[in-house]
Order: structure tokens, then C-alpha cells, then sequence
């Protein structure tokens, strides 16, 4: 199993080093157009193989995409990151012409790839990979649900005074801070609902907390973060690379599921070895779908900046 990760910064750095430490990949390549700097992150992170002990061999490389031939996945994390105060949506112009550029370098090296769009605004970025570079829509997946679903859990497990083990949710929706749909309703402390054990106007608090998850970090790191966000990945990654029909909520090409049609959104899919084998639609009562239908035009604004 190869898995190329596009973007040494932390982020792509993080989903190497998670990647790895999972020990189910033979090889990651890291690349970076900076001249030096994934090899630099690629040696470090080999230098901490025998401490954590993992047999995972990452290569890093300066914009060579022919060291990339033949990824089974690929991951693409580069652009921009955010600044504080900024949204995901502001960071289009420069990020657009990025992911253009590096999804069609990664398709020509590695034409059966699975891709995982993580740079932001990221619905956006994973519908304009699927206008551009003619893979399949079941080997395109946006990295996002699973990462705020992870903050909601981090949330609710914070309310509710329990351990994260006890806690299940999940956020579908859009990947920006107005465009989450934490599914409250539907977040289980060992299989009982949450609203057994908390009030409705703490709940509201939690759906606000996780939805600012990514601003509130990128306002106490001065940029965005990095571990959560790499440990999302490497768990997308693992699904697809040990075919473990796990369920992730993704941001995926709809055709009529949930209403929609033409946009990539957050919504529950099966990962397995063929990327995402099934999406899942679940019953949503009147104001899920009245807030998934807000969050989809929120989408569909940013994705009509695109100069596609
Ligand atoms: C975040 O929410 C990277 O968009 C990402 O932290």
C-alpha cells in the first residue's frame, strides 16, 4: 500500500506520522514544493520508526510527482492554511489554482488513486478535484466530517463529565463553522441519548463549541491545527487501505441523496478498498434538513467561485 501526502506542513506532517505509526502502509511519500522541507520532515519522522515502532517508510520529496507513481491513495493537504479571524471560505483564491495543479500531477502519476481532499475551503476543494480531474466520484472523499465529528465527540464527552469512549455522534454538513450539522438527536452515551443526560440549552452549547472547533484553535495556535486533523486522515486512510467498510462521515458527491444533487457535502459514507462504497442516508427530522439544506448553500456560494 502507497499513500502519497502532498504537503509537508503540519498537517501533512501529522497524517505521515499517524499514517505510519498505524503501521499498515509500506510506504508514505511526502511532498512539498519547499526545496528540502519533506525530505527534512520525512527523515525526522524515520528517526522516530524504531521509538514507535513502525516498519512504514516515508520518503520525502521536492515536487517530484514521478516518486508518487503508482499511490493507491493520495492525500492532498496543500494550500494555505487559516490565519485568525479568517473562515475556511476566505482561503479560495489561493488554494483553487493548488489543488488544481496537484490533483491532475497526482492523477497523471497514479491514475487509479483514491483521493482525500483536506485543504480548505474544503467541500469546495474536493468538488472542484471532481470537476477537474476525471476520477471516479467514489474515489474522491473530503476530509472534514471526521474530523468535527471527533471535536463533537471531544465536546459531548466534556458535557457530559464521561470518558470520549462512551461517547457517539457524528456532524454532517458542510466543513465551515456556519455549515456543520452536529446530529445531536442522534449522539449516544453507551447507546442512551445524550439528552438523558443533559440539558437542551447545554446541547446547544456543545453544537456551538464543536462547530467553532477549528477557529477557536486557530485562534489560540495563530494558524490551523494539525493533530486532529492529520489522526482524521489517517483513520479515512486506514479504512480504505485495510478495506474495513468503516463508517465516516465524509464530504461526498451527492446525487440525489439528502435532497441534493451537484455538490460535495459531509454525509455518512462506507470506506472500504474501493473508496466510498455506499453513502448512507439517514432519516433527518424537519430541522436537520432544513439546517443541511442551509449548510448547502452556503456550499454551493463558495463552490460558484470557482472558475471552473
Ligand atoms: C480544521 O478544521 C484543518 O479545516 C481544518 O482544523
Amino acid at each position: 500500500m502507497k499513500v502519497t501526502v502532498v504537503g509537508a506542513g503540519a498537517v501533512g506532517a501529522s497524517c505521515a506520522e499517524y499514517i505510519a505509526i498505524k503501521n499498515f502502509a509500506s510506504e508514505v511519500v511526502l511532498l512539498d514544493i519547499k526545496e528540502g522541507f519533506a525530505e527534512g520532515k520525512a527523515m525526522d519522522l524515520m528517526q522516530t520508526a524504531s521509538l514507535n515502532g513502525f516498519d512504514t517508510k516515508i520518503n520525502g520529496v521536492t515536487n517530484d510527482y514521478s516518486k508518487t507513481a503508482g499511490s493507491d491513495i493520495c492525500v492532498i493537504t496543500s494550500g494555505i492554511p487559516r490565519k485568525p479571524g479568517m473562515t475556511r471560505e476566505e482561503l479560495i483564491g489561493i488554494n483553487a489554482g493548488i489543488v488544481k495543479d496537484v490533483s491532475s500531477n497526482l492523477v497523471k502519476h497514479s491514475p487509479k488513486t483514491i483521493i482525500i481532499v483536506v485543504s480548505n475551503p474544503m467541500d469546495t476543494m474536493a468538488y472542484l478535484v471532481h470537476k477537474t480531474s476525471g476520477l471516479d466520484k467514489s474515489k474522491i472523499i473530503g476530509m472534514g466530517g471526521a474530523l468535527d465529528s471527533a471535536r463533537f465527540k471531544y465536546r459531548l464527552a466534556e458535557a457530559l463529565g464521561a470518558p470520549i469512549s462512551d461517547v457517539d455522534g457524528m456532524v454532517i454538513g458542510g466543513h465551515s463553522d456556519t455549515g456543520m450539522v452536529p446530529l445531536t438527536r442522534l449522539a449516544t452515551r453507551n447507546s442512551v441519548p445524550v439528552s438523558k443526560f443533559i440539558s437542551e440549552e447545554r446541547m446547544d452549547q456543545v453544537m456551538e463549541d464543536t462547530k467553532v472547533g477549528g477557529a477557536t484553535l486557530t485562534k489560540l495556535l495563530g494558524t490551523s491545527a494539525w493533530y486532529a486533523p492529520g489522526a482524521a486522515v489517517s483513520g479515512l486512510v486506514q479504512a480504505i487501505a485495510c478495506d474495513q467498510k468503516k463508517m465516516f462521515p465524509c464530504s461526498v458527491m451527492l446525487d440525489g441523496e439528502y435532497g441534493l444533487k451537484d455538490i460535495c457535502i459531509g454525509a455518512p459514507v462506507i470506506l472500504g478498498r474501493n473508496g466510498i462504497e455506499k453513502i448512507v442516508e439517514l432519516e433527518l427530522n424537519d430541522a436537520e434538513k432544513a439546517h443541511m439544506k442551509e449548510s448547502a448553500e452556503g456550499v454551493r456560494k463558495t463552490n460558484d467561485l470557482l472558475e471552473l
